[in-house]
């Protein structure tokens, strides 16, 4: 069933879990978590890149997310991910999206606030809910990250905003990591009790080790980012049956494989956090 963003940090902070969120980028990448969800009984959210609501594919993609959404078992929230303005959240509002990220990050702290604010307004029209981001959480490839989130200025953020989560950086970074990262667990801790528990975001979930995902839960993580990795598991799959010269062509036959590959990835990640099993 397709929920809100609302609904869905409602059920991780209910039960002191997490909920992964997994990008997709086409409707096999889409069923693989939608399975992986559905067979561990687990709340999901599916999110989408801002580029592909500018580029033709978001308008192919989103009608299979939300029709899986509908389909599923599951709570599922549609998500758009790092939406960097108001035309890709109105796009993706448009496009049937049920939760929205406005990722100010990289502008001054004013002018995070002030975006923010006008999204999270123009969200509640539809009955949307906005997760923000402060700290900016850039690539594995950026020269220095250690601008981490400070505990007063979310406690700011937060309360200037209305956010219903906030995305922070605590160590994090998107991409794969040249080597595992050290997440600043009590920073986490310390973010989430000057916000008066506010529901926390990890970006930059591939290849952060298993042990600082369960700690990060623990101390107010409530959704965990991974899209990389869901690429690889994907993309390994297509990259090793491609050359087997009994494969099919026929391309909806092929796929059944990468399909089942993101979803044994996912289930992976749904057990990691915490979500195997909560579905209501
Ligand atoms: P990774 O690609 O590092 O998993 O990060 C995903 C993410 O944070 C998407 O917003």
């Amino acid at each position: 069933m397709l929920v809100n963003f609302k609904q869905i940090i409602g059920m991780a902070e209910e039960g002191g879990y997490c909920i992964p969120a997994f990008n997709v980028y086409n409707m096999e990448t889409c069923m693989g978590a939608i399975k992986a969800a559905e067979e561990l009984k687990a709340p999901v959210i599916l999110q989408v890149y801002p580029r592909l609501f500018k580029e033709e594919a978001g308008y192919y993609l989103s009608p299979v997310v939300v029709a899986a959404a509908h389909k599923a078992s599951v709570p599922v929230c549609f998500h758009l991910d790092h939406g960097p303005t108001e035309l890709e959240v109105t796009r993706a509002l448009r496009y049937g999206a049920t939760g929205i990220m406005l990722d100010g990050s990289a502008l001054p702290f004013d002018e995070n606030i002030a975006l923010t604010k006008r999204v999270v307004d123009l969200c509640s029209y539809v009955d949307v809910q906005v997760e923000g981001e402060l700290g900016h959480v850039g690539t594995v490839n950026d020269d220095s990250m250690d601008e981490f989130t400070v505990p007063e200025d979310a406690k700011k953020f937060v309360e200037a905003t209305g956010v219903t989560a906030l995305a922070v950086l605590v160590g994090n970074a998107h991409g794969r990591y040249k080597k595992p990262p050290k997440i600043d667990i009590g920073r986490i801790a310390d973010i989430r009790k000057a916000t008066n528990g506010t529901a926390l975001v990890l970006h930059g979930g591939s290849g952060i080790p298993d042990e600082a995902i369960k700690e990060a839960v623990k101390a107010g993580i409530r959704k965990l980012n991974v899209a990389t990795d869901v690429c690889y598991a994907f993309l390994d799959c297509v990259q090793e049956e491609v050359v087997k010269p009994d494969r099919t062509v026929a391309v909806d036959n092929f796929m059944k494989k990468p399909i089942e590959a993101v979803k044994v990835f996912a289930e992976t990640k749904i057990k990691l956090v915490g979500a195997e099993g909560k579905a209501k």
